[in-house]
């Protein structure tokens, strides 16, 4: 589609983020009720009931700006995290942090080296800024990073390795990461976005990113109250870097970008260690359970550190895709990720991963899997 004639030509390749389908949408277009969405990698049980009590509680404060350095956040974080106040960056999502690192760090024909397949953000907001994206495919699911390192050269600004990765599930392990590390130029900024860090750090090979920070003054580590905390709605995750880092990225943030109930809901929900550990036990059982079943199906499935699943359904996922639509469950089609035979699930409460089963059982038996 045509832009404007005086907007950067450069935007004209910018791929706009296609988000998972709102249950709304689906409900208006498609006439059905009650629908399950299992396609963004929401927290299924809901937001933590500590931070819808702090956030009701708040409502009457909303005709004022909120506090630009969210400084209860940022004074609770840095005692839980042990690390500086002023190492931590919040921002609107840490989509926004991913932006604002581009933002800070990326100009034209600058080189951004990024997994295939991985988050969208990094591209985006890459091509947004008019640098290169650099894709190194995945082997095995899994990062190459040895591949990742050899792409490596003056124009390179920035490396993305989300861990766990999205939409693959796995993660790299620390003595992998810590190779890697040891090779990555200081002037080359390598981010880590751990958004599913709640449910990937019971593994016993997963690595301490923070104790790296003191190592690396080029590394920068993201996180997000979006998943395991309940909050996607609010918007609202930090980066952590060397303070020198942040304040770069201070200054690319617009002044009040994280919302007043956003800074409320995030401090209670840091409190709320009853509704974590439900939700991270009822992903635990959900992701054995989606898995076996999956593989029953006769599907394969990428073992997985988070809150998805990732599955080969051997046949064209979009037509599954939508036939799930009108059973009511929203999936993520992968083919815009290169990968037309799966799809993404995300774990959901067990009533609803039974539900989705069942119909996609129902659905595969008419291709005679
Ligand atoms: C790998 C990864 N990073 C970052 C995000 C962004 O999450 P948010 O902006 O809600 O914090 C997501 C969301 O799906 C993700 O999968």
């Amino acid at each position: 589609m045509n832009l404007f004639p005086t907007v950067k030509s450069h935007l004209a390749d910018v791929r706009n983020y296609q988000p998972g389908k709102p249950i709304e949408e689906l409900e208006r277009e498609y006439g059905v009720k009650n629908a399950i969405k299992m396609a963004s990698n929401e927290n299924a049980l809901g937001p933590s009931p500590k931070a819808l009590k702090a956030i009701r509680e708040s409502l009457l404060k909303i005709h004022r700006y909120p506090d630009g350095g969210c400084y209860y956040l940022r004074e609770k974080l840095s005692k839980m995290l042990k690390v500086k106040p002023e190492s931590i960056v919040f921002g609107n999502g840490s989509d926004e942090l991913l932006i604002f690192i581009v933002r800070a760090l990326v100009g034209p024909r600058d080189e951004v080296i990024i997994a295939d397949p991985t988050f969208l953000i990094y591209e985006i907001a890459t091509q947004t800024e008019n640098g290169s994206v650099i894709k190194v495919p995945m082997k095995n699911f899994s990062y190459d990073l040895e591949g990742m390192r050899k792409k490596i050269n003056a124009r390179t600004k920035v490396v993305f390795i989300a861990n766990p990765d999205n939409p693959v599930g796995t993660y790299t392990s620390a003595k992998r990461l810590a190779a890697f590390l040891k090779l990555v130029p200081k002037n080359v900024t390598v981010v880590l976005d751990e958004a599913y860090y709640e449910f990937a750090v019971s593994r016993k090979d997963y690595p301490d990113s923070l104790a790296l920070l003191h190592s690396y003054k080029n590394l920068i580590v993201t996180r997000t109250f979006s998943k395991a905390y309940g909050l996607s709605g609010l918007r609202v995750g930090f980066a952590i870097a060397d303070p020198s880092m942040a304040r770069a990225l201070n200054k690319v943030r617009e002044p009040f970008n994280v919302n007043l109930l956003a800074q409320v809901g995030a401090v209670a929900a840091l409190d709320d260690k009853a509704h974590l550990h439900k939700t991270v036990e009822m992903v635990e059982e959900g992701r054995k359970y989606l898995g076996d079943e999956l593989k029953n199906l006769g599907c394969d499935v990428v073992e997985t550190a988070t809150n998805f699943i990732l599955a080969d359904l051997k046949i064209d996922a979009s037509k599954v895709y939508d036939q799930l639509l009108r059973a009511g469950v929203i999936v993520r089609p992968m083919a815009v990720w290169g990968l037309p035979s799966y799809i993404r699930v995300t774990i959901g409460r067990s009533r609803e991963n039974r539900f989705f089963i069942q119909v996609l059982k129902k659905i595969l038996k008419e291709y005679d899997l």
